[in-house]
């Protein structure tokens, strides 16, 4: 349409009204603002009801040979304070699961629910905001920044989430303190061993005091003596911060750590095999 045309007058007929077509993906602005305000105001979790959950959740990745289902009609129930395990096979799709759990990818269908909200129909900055202030996570590999010291990389979350320096410092130390690194403050990641560094990995994911742990084969970089360090510390944090977790492992000490265990296979959840 010219722009000429679009400023006559409409002749005879009454014009279509507008239409504001509200994205149905969206969640209502309304309720975003109560979520942030939980957020926020760290309003407490009910116990009875699932910290997180996954609803009927399918995973599809488009590839050349056609579509490959990985994850189909995969439901779990997280409360407040429980831990689960997940086992199974490589390729079974657990980092998969993980990541839209953590919001970190979208599902192709189905829905995970965060204080009952559909965390795929947040805008970008809350899930950012409920990713940081909720969710802590823990990957194979480090990803700490190389640049930046032991204390550093721990109060980093901190930082962006907005405290000042001294105060993100002060949050990290306790928690530096706590996976024995102390003396390994002004370290750089290059000069820490493999283990120190997933336990600094691990420090920094709990800076901001997160309800829910994530891991995804957090000592399946490490030899058996750190494995061991590693899995009793996840194991003692838990319970002592009362967190949820998730945990993806192959390794049977950190799975039998936690409170219940399943094993992902054709898409679902079954029930683990007690070993
Ligand atoms: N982004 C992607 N695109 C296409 N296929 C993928 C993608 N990510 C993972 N996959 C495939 O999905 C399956 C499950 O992967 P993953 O979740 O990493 O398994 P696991 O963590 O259990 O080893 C694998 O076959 C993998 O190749
Ligand atoms: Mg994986």
């Amino acid at each position: 349409m010219s722009s000429s045309a679009s400023q006559e007058k409409p002749k005879g007929k009454t014009p279509k009204p507008l239409q504001f077509k509200l994205d149905k993906h969206k969640i209502d602005l309304k309720e975003e603002q109560i979520f942030l305000d939980e957020l926020n105001n760290e309003t407490p979790i009910d116990p009875r009801k699932p910290i997180l959950e996954a609803k009927n959740l399918k995973k599809v990745y488009q590839s050349g040979g056609g579509d490959l289902v990985i994850l189909e009609n995969l439901s779990l129930e997280l409360k407040p304070g429980r831990s689960l395990a997940i086992l199974g096979a490589s390729g079974s799709g657990k980092s998969t699961l993980l990541h839209l759990l953590g919001g970190l990818d979208k599902p192709s269908g189905g829905q995970v629910l965060s204080r009952g909200r559909d965390i795929a129909r947040l805008s970008e900055p809350i899930l950012a905001r409920w990713r940081a202030r909720e969710v802590g996570f823990v990957f194979q590999y480090h990803y700490l920044l190389p640049e930046f010291e032991a204390l550093e990389n721990v109060a980093m979350p901190a930082l962006l989430a907005g405290f000042s320096p001294k105060e993100a410092q002060d949050l990290a130390w306790p928690l530096l303190e706590r996976v024995g690194l102390a003396q390994r403050r002004d370290h750089r990641p290059g000069a820490l061993s493999g283990g120190e560094r997933q336990r600094v990995a691990l420090a920094r994911a709990l800076v901001l005091s997160p309800k829910i742990l994530l891991a995804d084969e957090p000592t399946g970089n490490l030899d058996a003596q750190n494995a061991n360090l590693v899995n009793d510390l996840i194991g003692e944090l838990v319970e002592e911060k009362k967190m949820s977790a998730v945990v993806v492992t192959h390794n049977i000490e950190l799975a039998r750590k936690m409170g219940d265990r399943r094993e992902l296979a054709k898409g679902r959840l079954w029930p683990g095999q007690e070993r």
